[in-house]
């Protein structure tokens, strides 16, 4: 186990002397307006979650799409913020797009070609060459800020995810002096799946000028390896893991990304959380035996409509649990300019006023939507309210709200129900796992949940929170910092 302080000695001690730079696509802190006030809210995207606490400790430059109305507001000349805003740590460098390139790039390759062809959910791909196009440019963009702050110095570039595949390559084009490392948060689909991306050959060729690419277990490392020695001409040297290509070697490695858990568990001890709990509970009738939580992205791969059948067969077999049961649905809307997500978006609504219908009496639901963005605070009071969370994702990398609910629960009681096709199942093992393609599957475990006695429940959550207490975010950034300190810098 790593903390904060140990993380930042272990950054001081490797990275002194370098400059260390995070690229992202989505920002950590988003500024917009409310009404004539300026706000900053936190986006709902694991990856900023994840990474944020590893920048508090490590400092540097993160640079980013400024993506808030009022993002501009707030930066200096070279559109730099220090963050976090109440006690700022490090610096955000916004970097601005067009609607043109967020609609290429961004709506269209990323979200609409990478998204659905990492993830196995049976959503076709969409290869727009014009959106390839822009997606090269805007990567190009990221290379041109990059570089502007390396200049002649020595740096350490942590690129993250599916948006900035061919970033290294053309960082390492201008500034050959940058040791690169790229963390893939998403699955990596085998071969066969793969190669369908009719750019496979250019996305692999930048994801190679990296000196180290990560991703969150070992099967993602072996479909990677796999798809690079069936598509592209190179070395690949099993034992240590290592792609040999040009003359250049790409290390492949495992980091199973993970949360803050001290803060997580902090944040859900404190005399506001429980206030917190009776506002919602008073707000919302929260006051049912049985209170069960799913958190997400509205996203097709968060298998929704599986869990909310699943709720509705529940209540059919079960009718004595109708007015003692609750579950609320927290869902983040995102990408809305897509229509996949418009529809998946559409089918949960129906589906909820379907099945709230069907089983309602008097003022009880067994539904409560809360279709918007909440704050920590809110989510984490949440998490302390229900009996049980469902994470019933089809494919997701890892899953970080698993990881969370399990931080949240310094009660010890609390049971999750988890996704066998999430990252996070590989170490949660303690949780009740199931196919989420399976809606009985998916019922039983629900029936189990409320029925499972209390000594098996904190037996459970007792092993579940050793399990995300040990392998904190601190340790995955550890791990990472250490593995890209071994390299040496080019000569030039
Ligand atoms: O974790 C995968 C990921 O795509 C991140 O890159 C991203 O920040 C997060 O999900 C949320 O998605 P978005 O940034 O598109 O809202």
């Amino acid at each position: 186990m790593m903390d904060k302080s140990e993380l930042q000695r272990l950054a001081q001690d490797k990275l002194k002397d370098y400059l260390f730079i995070v690229v992202s696509n989505r920002e950590p802190y988003i500024h917009s307006w409310v009404g004539e006030e300026i706000r900053y809210s936190r986006p709902a995207s694991g990856l900023t979650v994840a990474l944020d606490p590893v920048m508090q400790a490590c400092g540097g430059i993160w640079i980013a799409y400024g993506s808030g109305d009022a993002d501009r507001e707030v930066v200096d000349k070279e559109d730099k913020i220090s963050v976090p805003p109440e006690a700022p740590q490090y610096i955000l460098k916004r970097l601005w797009l067009s609607k043109e390139e967020e609609e290429g790039y961004y709506d269209g390759f990323s979200n609409q070609a990478l998204w659905p062809l990492c993830h196995i959910v049976h959503v076709k791909p969409k290869f727009d060459e014009k959106d390839w196009n822009t997606y090269k440019e805007v990567n190009q963009r990221f290379a041109d800020a990059v570089c502007a702050e390396v200049g002649e110095k020595n740096a350490f570039v942590f690129i993250q995810d599916y948006h900035l595949t061919l970033l290294a390559r053309k960082i390492k084009e201008h500034c050959p002096r940058v040791i690169s490392a790229q963390f893939w948060h998403i699955p990596w689909p085998n071969y066969e799946a793969f190669r369908i991306c009719p750019w496979h050959e250019e996305i692999l060729d930048g994801l190679l000028a990296n000196d180290l690419v990560g991703f969150h277990i070992l099967h993602h490392c072996n479909n990677f390896l796999e798809t690079v020695d069936r598509i592209l001409e190179c070395r690949i040297e099993r034992e240590k893991y290592a792609i040999v290509r040009k003359g250049h070697s790409t290390f492949v490695r495992p980091f199973p990304i993970s949360v803050d858990f001290h803060e997580v568990s902090g944040r859900a001890s404190g005399e506001e959380v429980t206030k917190e709990m009776e506002r919602l509970r008073h707000q919302y009738d929260l006051r049912q035996e049985f209170i069960s939580i799913g958190i997400d992205r509205l996203d097709y791969t968060k298998g929704i409509p599986e869990r909310l059948k699943a709720i509705d067969l529940f209540l059919s077999k079960n009718p004595e649990y109708e007015g003692r049961f609750t579950f609320v649905q927290v869902g983040e809307p995102s990408r809305v300019h897509i229509d996949e997500y418009k529809k998946i978006n559409e089918e949960i609504g129906e589906l909820i006023d379907e099945i709230n219908w069907r089983h309602f009496r008097g003022r009880w639901r067994p539904i409560l939507y809360i279709k918007e963005h909440l704050s920590p605070l809110t989510l984490v009071a949440l998490q302390r309210l229900a009996n049980f969370s469902i994470v019933s994702s089809l494919h997701d990398g890892m899953n970080l709200v698993a990881k969370e609910f399990v931080s949240s629960r310094l009660d010890g009681d609390g049971i999750l129900i988890l996704s066998r096709f999430t990252g996070a199942a590989q170490e949660l093992t303690e949780a009740l796992l199931v196919n989420p393609y399976s809606v009985d599957a998916i019922t039983e475990a629900i029936k189990k949940a409320v029925e499972m006695p209390e000594d098996e429940r904190r037996r459970r959550m007792s092993k579940l929170r050793a399990v995300v207490q040990e392998n904190n975010v601190y340790s995955w950034a550890g791990n990472i910092i250490s593995e890209i300190a071994k390299f040496e810098f080019p000569e030039g």
